[in-house]
């Protein structure tokens, strides 16, 4: 059995101020669902010494330590209080030129250092529109896939792009169909069991008024939820539908 994550990501956004909301959304904290937060890298360890749930870093570098200007490690994330990371995002798959294999190497170095993974894939509109959603996402899975992906420690978003900050979320039916591949790949790679385990989040636009429907949705275990995550007054109802 599944336990429901929903998680958020706060993205460029949020300051010391913001992390008052941070115990608002505690106070909406159900023992049935599982909820984290990724923060900005400045906002980690205040945020992990308030929260009352896991705090997680938005991205990591692959590599431990070295000369990479501008980045974190898992183990610098996990030092100031990270529980997980974001890791494959499309704002960085596509505004950082992050590769597939780039996003598997960040997934792994959370494993190596006892970190939780959120990873993500999704389609462009564009891909939508030519019918090879299913085809570019499995394939994206496929090659992006860590070692030692086991669902203890691994979760993965699928985020449609052209939802993603729209307004505009997949249909019930997409998504339940492309879960349904990304889950059919992961038994294919893993094995019955531990492809069954790995929880397959929804993301792009989710909100109180969508929030039921996506969560209960055939083999959706959760959201991944950016905008809607910035405050405790629009966060809490998603956590109350999940359950
Ligand atoms: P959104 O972002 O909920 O603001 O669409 C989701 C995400 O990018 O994770």
């Amino acid at each position: 059995m599944r336990r429901k994550l929903v998680a958020g990501n706060w993205k460029m956004n949020g300051s010391l101020a913001s992390l008052a909301e941070l115990d608002g959304i505690g106070a909406a904290l159900d023992p049935r669902i599982d909820v984290a937060i990724a923060v900005p890298a400045t906002l980690i360890a205040p945020a992990a010494a308030r929260a009352a749930f896991p705090i997680g870093a938005e991205d990591v570098h692959s590599a431990d330590s070295g000369a990479h200007t501008g980045c974190i490690s898992a183990a610098m994330a996990k030092e100031a209080g990270a529980a997980f990371s974001i890791v494959g995002h499309s704002e960085r798959r596509q505004g950082q030129c992050e590769s597939d294999a780039d996003v598997k190497a960040k997934a792994e170095a959370l494993r190596r250092h006892g970190m939780n993974a959120i990873l993500c894939v999704g389609e462009t509109l564009d891909e939508r529109e030519a019918g090879r959603a299913v085809a570019v996402v499995t394939a994206q899975v496929r090659a992006s896939l860590p070692e030692g992906a086991a669902g203890d420690w691994l979760a993965i978003a699928y985020e449609p792009i052209w939802a993603i900050g729209t307004g505009r979320t997949a249909t019930v039916e997409d998504v339940e169909a492309m879960h349904g591949a990304i889950r059919a790949t992961l038994v294919e790679l893993l094995g019955a069991e531990p492809g069954a385990a790995v929880r397959l989040l929804y993301g792009g636009s989710v909100t109180a008024d969508n929030a039921a429907a996506l969560l209960h949705a055939r083999d959706v275990d959760g959201a991944l939820v950016g905008g809607a995550s910035l405050t405790a007054a629009k966060f809490a109802p998603i956590i109350a539908a999940g359950a």
